[in-house]
Order: structure tokens, then sequence, then C-alpha cells
């Protein structure tokens, strides 16, 4: 980025550290990232107002400027976590199930205590620290069918001022009672909650359908009046995530062309639609994923522990769809961004594809803003984007110290940090530029 003379800029904050971003998706540019060994983030009122090279800044730094000194540590965007569930923090590695016996037996058990509300209180704060930890700072996050669920995770998100994407999930059949609500109640609970906390501050509303096997046809009806009534919301879902899972919906929509044509029919399909899983659409469906604008949250964890399948990425970005990195906590295993890159990395070996540490890192930051539609505010540090950014400590433990000295450029770094890094990494995590969590 070019060093303008900062003197006459308004600026009250300034970070030192060494700076990676992206500013384009490393498939299609050979110039996709920048990297600023001995960098100054400068900042004004939580946004970005330039980064550059400290050389050549450090001598016309304003008097006053608070000056963080990161030296040795790498700064980049917070993560994005484009799919999670915050009720099913308590449940995470629970043992022995594929999807829909897992459902049963531990998930909505589960999600049905989150009609407490101070019970999704402390399960929210416990949930944002989490990522916070791990340092995500933007996330899409399924509550449970009880409005209090949702107060309560944007309650948690707000008093951090952190951006989370969250809604009530919907299910009127196939489930039991006590985790039920009606078409009927789905949509006036969804409008109070959208009237409450869609774009207040940083929150922002996504119509939550939990999957079509649980959806009447008049509740996913329901679903669509609700995007065409109130622009601007989200709408997240799952869809081919598991054999079984397909065959019931088969049976259930015969008259639908596949499991996503569901969601497409009821016009469940567009910019701010994100989907997780999609491991077992085929090439009609992912010609709609592109052309609608829809995105893809690959959870490698959760596809490896529930024995789902294998995420082809390659036919993905082949079709140019929207893809994000998500944890689906807990059917995914780990918070950490770290961790689910490295499965990720993983998941694509199994079908002899690759995913470089670039795209890795991409995917966990602008690619993930661009899945989410955040892009002209976050994802990379752009002049007046909102300063949310992670600070990464690469020699977190003794075996990363050994093996970083080795690492021969960043692409190395990036690549063993990703496969060895986790939340003893994260050594702290920036909200709008005010730091929120630190590992000390
Ligand atoms: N499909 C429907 N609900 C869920 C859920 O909670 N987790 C996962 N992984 N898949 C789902
Ligand atoms: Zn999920």
């Amino acid at each position: 980025m070019n060093n303008a003379p900062l003197l006459d800029t308004q600026c009250d904050k300034a970070i030192r550290a060494s700076f990676l971003h992206f500013i384009a998706d490393p498939d299609t540019s050979h110039q996709a990232w920048e990297y600023i060994e001995d960098g100054l983030l400068i900042l004004n009122k939580g946004r970005v107002v330039a980064l550059g090279e400290m050389s050549e800044w450090l001598d016309q730094l304003p008097d006053g400027i608070e000056l963080t000194d990161y030296s040795g540590k790498l700064i980049m965007p917070g993560f994005f976590d484009t799919h999670t569930h915050y009720p099913q923090t308590d449940m995470i590695a629970s043992y022995g199930a594929q999807l829909l016996e897992w459902l049963e037996k531990y998930t909505f058990p589960t999600e049905g205590r989150f009609s407490d509300r101070s019970l999704a209180d402390s399960a929210a704060d416990f949930f944002c620290e989490q990522l916070l930890r791990n340092g995500t700072t933007t996330a899409g996050v399924f509550a449970t069918i009880h409005p209090e669920s949702v107060d309560a995770i944007f309650a948690a998100a707000q008093k951090r001022d952190m951006c989370l994407v969250s809604g009530k999930v919907m299910m009127d059949r196939n489930a039991p009672a006590f985790i039920c609500d009606t078409a009927e109640s789905s949509y006036e609970d969804s409008v109070t909650l959208i009237q409450r906390w869609h774009q207040k501050g940083r929150a922002r509303y996504a119509v939550t359908p939990r999957f079509a096997p649980t959806s009447s046809e008049q509740q996913l009806e329901v679903a669509g009046t609700l995007l065409r009534e109130y622009p601007g919301l989200y709408l997240q879902s799952h869809v081919a995530e598991n054999h079984d899972e397909v065959a019931w919906v088969a049976k259930l929509f015969p008259q639908r062309r596949s499991y996503l044509d569901v969601y497409d029919h009821y016009r469940l399909l567009g910019e701010r639609s994100i989907y997780a899983h999609c491991i077992h659409l085929d090439e009609a469906d992912r010609v709609r994923m592109s052309e609608s604008g829809a995105a893809i949250a690959f959870c490698p964890t959760s596809n490896l522990f529930l024995g789902s399948g294998l995420f082809s990425l390659d036919d993905a970005r082949q079709h140019d769809i929207r893809i994000g990195i998500a944890t689906d906590v807990g059917g995914g295993t780990s918070f950490s961004i770290l961790q689910t890159l490295n499965e990720a990395y993983k998941v694509c070996q199994m079908a002899g594809q690759s995913l470089s540490p670039m795209k890795a890192f991409y995917l966990a930051t602008l690619g993930g803003a661009r899945s989410m539609y955040l892009d002209s505010q976050l994802g990379n540090f752009e002049p007046g984007k909102e300063a949310d950014f992670v600070v990464l400590d690469l020699a977190a433990t003794a075996l990363m110290k050994r093996r970083m000295a080795l690492a021969e450029s960043i692409e190395d770094q990036l690549f063993a940090l990703m496969m060895l890094g986790d939340d003893r990494c994260v050594a702290a995590t920036h909200i709008m530029g005010l730091c929120l969590y630190s590992r000390n």
C-alpha cells in the first residue's frame, strides 16, 4: 500500500507488527496478498486509516497517538467462522453417531434447554469468549428455536461489539415436540427478533430453517416471505451433508429435483444465503449456488467427525461459488480456525486436491467476508474498514518454534501455523481496534 504522509490524517492508534492480508482470491490473482514484515497499522475510531512500512512512518506519528508494539507477532484480519452453533458448545465431542442419530441423541436434548434465558446467557458468553480466544471475530451462528436464545447471543455479541449473524432456528416437524415451533409462531417470533436486532450496531439477522427435513412446506414458505419482507436479511441452513439425510429429503419432497432444489423452490437461495456442508451436490446444484450468489460453509472437522463425507473444494472453485471456512461446533470438534484449516487441508488431500496456505488464510479472512457479504467493511486492512484483527504468535509452542526456525518463506510459516497452531497461537484479538482478548 502507498505510504502517503500521515501528518494531516486523523488517527488515534498505531499498531506495530508483521502484517498479512488479502486483496484478492489467490486462485484468480497473482497479487492477492500483501505481507509487511515490519509494518504499522494506523487506526482512527476503530477503523483502518492506513497500513504501511514502519520505517517510513515512525518519525511521522502524531504526538499523543497510542502505539501498541506487537513486534515479532503476525497480525491478520480477524477470522470468519461462517457456520457454527453456540448452543452445541456443551455437547461438543459427543461419541459415536452419524448425523441423524447424533441430532436425536445429543443435539435436540441439549438445544431443548435453551428456553432458559440464564442458561442461554451463560452459554452465549462462554461461546463469544471462545471465538475471541481463537481469533474469530465474525461468525454465522445458529441459536435454537427459543427467542430467548437469540436475545442471549446478540446481547453477548453487543457487549463485545462483535459482528455476529444469528437467528432463531425454525423447525416444525420430524423432531421432538419440545424442540419444535410452528409455521405461524416461527414467523411471529422471527419478526419480533428481526425488529429487535437486525442491523442494530453490528448485529445481522439470519432466517434460520434448520434443514429441509424439519420444516414443513408452509414453514419454508414463511422463511421465503421473511426474506422478501425485510431486505438485507441473511439465510442460513444445512444441505447435502449426509447420505441418509439426502435420501430422506428425496422422500419428503418427491417433486423436487434435488435437496438444494427444495430451498431454491422456496426462494431461499441468493445473496447472503449460507449453506453448510454442500458435500453431496451435483453439477446443476453447483450452477445454482454460483449464479444465485449463495455461499458454501465448508466444515471439515464436522464432516470428518460425523463421517459425512469429503467436500470437494475443487468442484466449488470451478463453479466460482463463494466459499467460507466453518467450525460447525458442536458437530465440529474445535473452535480453532487454524485447526479447521488443518482438517480442510487433509480433506483436500484425500481427494487428490490441494489447499495452499495462502488460499486457506484467504478463506479464513477475505473469502469468509465475501461469502458473508461483509467485505465492504471487513476482511482486510483497506482504509475505512473495521479494525477487527488477530495477533498471532507463530512460536507459541516449543515444536512450532523449532519448525518456524527452518521456515523459508511466509507461505511455509503459514502452512506450519495452520497445521500445528490452535488457540495457543492467539496472542490477542482486537474488535474495532480494542483489545478484547489477550493470552496473558
Ligand atoms: N443438520 C441439521 N441440523 C444440524 C446440526 O445441528 N448440525 C449439523 N452438522 N448438521 C445439521
Ligand atoms: Zn451446522
